[in-house]
């Protein structure tokens, strides 16, 4: 027993140093166990947060009545990110099923943003767009995303198998039609070559490929599901002359028998197109085929003039 008598007895001393060991760590961790708890109450509130977030967009119900025929209906667009800086103002474009469409102009002209809207990224502040007549604030995103075949700006391809990356959009695929699309795209070839072929591990973001096969292979992925409607965003900005021929040859036989939309800087991959929509600051200021467009002298004419070599650089791009 202690006594309040300031001497203390060894027995109880060796309790006093035992239940004092026992209980530091306890005392510790529950110090933690707080901190965790308070980091738990913070991290819940941000998802809570983000759940309750209404979509500013409301997905239609409709499906596209079969089969689709991907007509394409730009009908006075206008469009802004921030408030008060326009970036598509009043565009109209029609695009009838099975033409194939180029969309050209400088670097921030809007070109994408009209991709972005025909993808219902975002919804137009006036005007309406609509597929096969009917609105896409009225379909469905499985109906509307389903009939498009989308070729980005940026690849994006995920750590896996070369076949896996050409699937993703349809995991069901047989091994005939994942090869079959990889011809279409000119990229079987070069996918045989490959260390291990269609199973070759492509690395994070496809980094052991060269942007030409990554583009190839991003073709392929779209085709692959056989879209009425084809959308390339500049699918050959990032590629030599030998593989920006390969992509031409493959998007001669891709674009056959749908829709497509391709922009594209180099003007000498467009030639063909059934018609040509030059964009400046948000606004269409020519449209026709190459050869009409050319024989005016507007922004195009001049643009292939520059890219021709046909002049000495007075006018930039
Ligand atoms: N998410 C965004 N937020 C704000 N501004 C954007 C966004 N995306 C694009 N913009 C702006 O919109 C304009 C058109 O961009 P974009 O359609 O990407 O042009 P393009 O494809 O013709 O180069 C540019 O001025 C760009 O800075
Ligand atoms: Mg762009």
């Amino acid at each position: 027993m202690a006594r309040l008598n300031g001497t203390l007895s060894v027995g109880i001393y060796s309790v006093l140093v035992f239940m004092t060991q026992r209980l530091l760590w306890p005392l510790t961790s529950l110090g933690e166990t707080l901190d965790q708890f308070q980091r738990f109450l913070a991290s819940t509130h941000r998802i809570q947060n983000l759940f309750d977030t209404k979509p500013q967009m409301v997905e239609g119900q409709k499906p596209l009545p079969t089969p689709i025929q991907g007509e394409i209906n730009l009908q006075n667009v206008t469009f802004s990110y921030i408030a008060g800086t326009p970036v598509l103002k009043g565009v109209s474009m029609h695009i009838p099923a099975g033409e194939t469409h180029a969309i050209v102009g400088a670097t921030g002209s809007g070109k994408s943003t009209i991709i972005r809207l025909l993808l219902r990224f975002h919804d137009p502040i006036s005007g309406q767009v609509t597929l096969d007549g009917l609105p896409l604030t009225d379909l469905s995103y499985s109906a509307l995303r389903g009939a498009i075949g989308f070729v980005s700006q940026d690849v994006f391809l995920f750590h896996g198998t070369v076949r896996e990356n050409i699937a993703y959009g349809k995991p069901d695929a047989s091994t005939e039609e994942i090869e079959a699309a990889a011809r279409s795209a000119e990229a079987h070839e070069f996918i045989l070559a490959l260390p291990n072929g269609y199973d070759t591990i492509v690395g994070e973001r496809g980094q052991k490929l060269s942007g030409g096969q990554r583009q190839r292979i991003s073709i392929a992925r779209a085709i692959l599901r056989d879209p009425a409607i084809l959308v390339l965003d500049e699918a050959t900005s990032a590629v030599d002359n030998e593989t920006e021929a390969a992509i031409q040859r493959s998007l001669a036989v891709v674009t056959k028998g749908r829709t497509a939309v391709m922009i594209a800087h180099r003007l000498s991959t467009i030639r063909d197109a059934d018609k040509i929509w030059v964009l400046e600051n948000g606004e269409i200021i020519e449209s026709g085929t190459h050869d009409e467009l050319t024989s005016q002298s507007g922004l195009y004419a001049a643009l292939w003039r520059v890219q021709t070599g046909a002049t000495s650089g007075l006018i930039s791009t």
